[in-house]
């Protein structure tokens, strides 16, 4: 294993364990659970009065009791009155949840709702035992970024490229005493994926492509969050609990698709996927979160190897495995209400965000006919009782009497915002600057210009007040600053700016700073198919091409949550800053920018924690951890300091291979769907993510394969089950009026017995209508395209405004076709002259 530069001893005794993780010779180590076995890696030894606290209420509890601890409900589905009858053992807030579904709610509305549940918690009857607190847990994934006024701290991957680990500890700490101050108890991070593929989404949360270097910030994360065990700071007020997330392989999954299949040997999932985990855990993390993907076909959700005999038995991991958002309803035989598989994997705690309470049921029927064994679920509950316990959670009083809960001077606080934004400072990497058009020059006039430049809401990206961060303005975020106004502040004292959007200006500036870059997604709406920068619109590249044009020099921070191929306009503009995703700090860019913040000189110390392409497809690592196709390595960065060499012109072809290329109308190719759309296989009330190469519609209706020409679909005309592409709400009106068409390339092998509907599903029920596309499917063997327009949806009533499913396909006959495109074309001559009849 090649060590970084800086190798430090930690480091060398990480690696060491990254050995013993993958090789494990001989070991036969149990979970040391029982504190019996041969000493795991990691294992400590277990506090003997902890565990008898936990042997004596495990022992007084119902089985009723024991699998609601296993079972963790959303805010949006749960309520704390729920909580005298179903004892969950912990809640969470998703991504679009909050109280009263206000994503804007104040802070006190926070708290007013964690404290009910806390208290409800305490009141449930608890016969022969103490009553068991429940944890509230947050994705306050780059600072608490769910609450209004919170400090939001940049994305991982701006902060792995400032190489300092001791700023994460300091981020960790500031993100837990935010968190708490709303009484919450647990944060879902960090996330220590180790991104591969940058294609993938969810790039932005992993600090590094290198192992070593999440290795180094984990646990610095972990004891920011928590404090360090054992030590006297530990979970005391102000901290939460962590945890390490998704274990493991999510930033290894092939072509970089979200919860897709990681194809790598034992060997390397361990040693690049796991580094994070094996320093996480030695620092004190007690909760890890499994993953969606699966690692050579089989879903993380159902691996014993992995969970059990790795984790919890090889690394000695005593804490509890806490389940993904759903997750387990991709495990074959599973659906999100039943799956005793993940917990005979190993997971502990089942994320049931909707599903909690036919879930409990459901476990708890499999409880009592033995197909979980009792052993399993009190290994189970006593792992939960132990992380709280360990916490302090028994201890702790209801939120709104704890010492510092409730002060939401924390939020935001000016302590928060000088560190995040010396983190924004850390972050940048300087890729370009010719002709030295950086730093600029306070007593100048300057243009700022570019679709980003005034917007927090790009700034800070996804996981931002609500799960896809897309719908985020400036005034949500009090307190905060965008790039513009950091600018515009450095000016102050003699400078002047003029904010235009499209570079326009009333006087001709000095020099111009254009800010750009990728509007905010989460998980798999932000997959790729190239990295290409914005491939179907090139008005950002027109706009650096004008000011060239003028001989206004230019200044690039591009906004993003990962490297994209940007030759084009690396080539057209005279400096280039990589400035990630860097939160509500604007003003840490404007230090930068200008060399200087409260009279200091500032330089450049970013470095890139990811290699930069040399096309618009990603890098390859070989075997030997180096990197192929990088335009600038891992660890490039240039600045004042030192300049690096001149500037020499790229290729400005994008390199994409003939059956990579995109096309802006397509919504599948390739076998998979084009994001921001994602395949569903529905039946009944029920649908499940299509993400395994086989796999079933959750009652077993439709079945979904590949073939060697796309994917295919069998319907076992037991009753109905459909087919969705779904993604983000829609606008077709604009579509329909054009006259363009939904098309579908397609072959059937199994001709259809019954009706077959082709129907658009919308936000707010009916939109469209359903159309009986049965006799277009009618000659197997054949490639047709079906092409409808969208026009025949929009029937009278029908409003196509917010369409979320532009495709659906059900039937509750038998079918078999295999789909290799789906489009949204332009009017052209349509193989209907008439719409397909319409079906009530
Ligand atoms: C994500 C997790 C997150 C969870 C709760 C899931 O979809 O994968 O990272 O912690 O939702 O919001
Ligand atoms: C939730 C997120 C979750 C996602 C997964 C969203 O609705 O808010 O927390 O990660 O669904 O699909």
């Amino acid at each position: 294993m090649t060590l970084e530069p800086n190798v430090s001893s930690t480091l060398a005794a990480i690696s060491l364990s990254f050995l013993a993780f993958i090789v494990a010779p001989g070991c036969t180590a149990t979970a040391s659970v029982t504190g019996h076995g041969a000493p795991a890696l990691l294992a400590r030894p277990l506090d003997e009065a902890t565990e008898q606290f936990v042997s004596s209420i495990l022992s007084n509890m119902t089985l009723e009791e024991k699998i609601a601890q296993m079972i963790q409900g959303d805010i949006a589905s749960v309520q704390p009155e729920d909580l005298a009858t179903y004892k969950l053992g912990s809640i969470l807030a998703g991504g679009g949840a909050a109280p009263g579904g206000n994503v804007r709610s104040k802070p006190q509305a926070w708290l007013d709702l964690t404290d009910r549940f806390y208290r409800a918690s305490l009141a449930a009857p608890a016969k022969g035992h103490p009553p068991i607190p429940v944890v509230f847990g947050i994705d306050a994934v780059h600072g608490d970024a769910k609450l209004i006024g919170a400090t939001v701290f940049p994305h991982n991957v701006g902060l792995g490229a400032a190489h300092d680990a001791g700023l994460m500890r300091e981020i960790g700490k500031a993100t837990a005493e935010e968190v708490s101050a709303a009484g919450i108890d647990w944060t879902f991070a960090p996330t220590v994926a180790v991104a591969r593929d940058v294609r993938w989404g969810r790039s932005y949360e992993s600090y590094s492509e290198s192992p070593e270097l999440v290795a180094e910030y984990a646990p610095a994360m972990v004891e920011g969050l928590q404090g360090m065990l054992g030590g006297k700071d530990f979970m005391t007020p102000g901290h939460t609990l962590s945890s390490v997330k998704h274990f493991l392989g999510d930033g290894g999954t092939h072509d970089g698709r979200d919860q897709g299949d990681t194809r790598v040997s034992e060997s390397e999932l361990l040693s690049v996927h796991g580094a994070g985990y094996v320093s996480a855990l030695k620092a004190g993390a007690l909760i890890v979160m499994a993953s969606y993907n699966s690692w050579n076909g089989v879903k993380m959700h159902a691996n014993h190897h992995l969970l059990t005999d790795v984790l919890k038995g090889r690394l000695g991991f005593e804490g509890f495995v806490v389940g993904d958002w759903n997750a387990h309803e991709q495990v074959p035989g599973c659906s999100k209400e039943d799956c005793p598989a993940a917990i005979l994997a190993g997971l502990d705690m089942l994320m049931a965000p909707d599903s909690w309470k036919k879930l409990y049921e459901n476990t708890l029927a499999a409880a009592h006919s033995g197909a979980i064994p009792a052993a399993r679920i009190d290994d189970a509950v006593r792992r939960i009782l132990r992380v709280k316990a360990i916490a302090g959670m028994f201890q702790r009083p209801p939120p709104k009497e704890r010492r510092n809960v409730g002060d939401f001077s924390v939020l935001g606080s000016g302590a928060h915002r000088a560190l995040a934004r010396r983190a924004v400072r850390e972050s940048l990497v300087l890729m370009k600057n010719s002709g030295h058009t950086l730093p600029l020059d306070t007593h100048a006039h300057l243009l700022v210009c570019g679709g980003l430049a005034d917007d927090i809401g790009a700034q800070a990206g996804g996981w931002t007040i609500d799960w896809q961060g897309d719908h985020n303005h400036n005034e949500d975020f009090p307190g905060g600053t965008s790039i513009y106004a950091g600018i515009k502040a450095a000016l102050a004292a003699g400078g002047s700016a003029e904010l235009s959007r499209d570079g326009s200006y009333k006087v001709k500036p000095d020099a111009a700073v254009v800010v750009f870059g990728e509007r905010p997604y989460a998980e798999f709406e932000g997959d790729l198919e190239t990295l290409e920068y914005s491939p179907g619109d090139k008005r950002d590249l027109a706009l650096f091409k004008k000011l060239r044009a003028a001989k206004i020099p230019t200044v690039a921070v591009f906004l993003s949550g990962r490297p994209r191929w940007v030759n084009p306009e690396l080539n057209a503009a005279d400096a280039f800053v990589a400035a990630w995703l860097p939160g509500s700090e604007g003003e840490g860019v404007a230090d930068v920018l200008f060399g200087s913040a409260a009279g200091k000189p500032v330089d450049f110390t970013g470095r890139l924690s990811f290699s930069w392409p040399a096309t618009a497809m990603p890098v390859l690592f070989a075997a030997d951890g180096s990197v192929k196709n990088a335009l600038y390595p891992r660890d490039f960065g240039l600045s004042y300091r030192d300049p690096g060499a001149p500037f020499v012109k790229l290729s400005e072809d994008p390199g994409v291979p003939k059956q990579w290329e995109v096309s802006a109308s397509s919504l599948f190719a390739r076998s998979h769907p084009i994001a921001p759309w994602s395949l569903f296989l529905a039946d009944g009330a029920d649908q499940v993510h299509l993400t395994l190469e086989d796999q079933a519609s959750p009652h077993g209706i439709v079945t979904a394969g590949m073939d060697e020409a796309g994917r295919q679909f069998a319907w076992n005309g037991a009753s109905a089950g459909s087919v969705r592409l779904s993604g983000r709400a829609s606008d077709l009106t604009a579509a329909a009026a054009r006259g363009e068409s939904i098309e579908v390339r397609y072959r059937v092998t199994q001709i259809p017995d019954r009706t077959v509907l082709l129907k658009l599903l919308c936000t707010e029920g009916k939109c469209g209508t359903a159309l009986d596309v049965a006799a277009s499917l009618r000659e197997p063997g054949e490639w047709r395209t079906l092409s409808v327009p969208l026009s025949c949806f929009a029937v009278p009533g029908s409003d196509l405004r917010e369409v979320e499913v532009p495709f659906a396909l059900e039937t509750d006959g038998h079918l078999r076709l295999t789909i290799a495109d789906i489009d949204l074309e332009p009017a052209r001559e349509h193989a209907y002259r008439s719409c397909p009849p319409a079906i009530d």
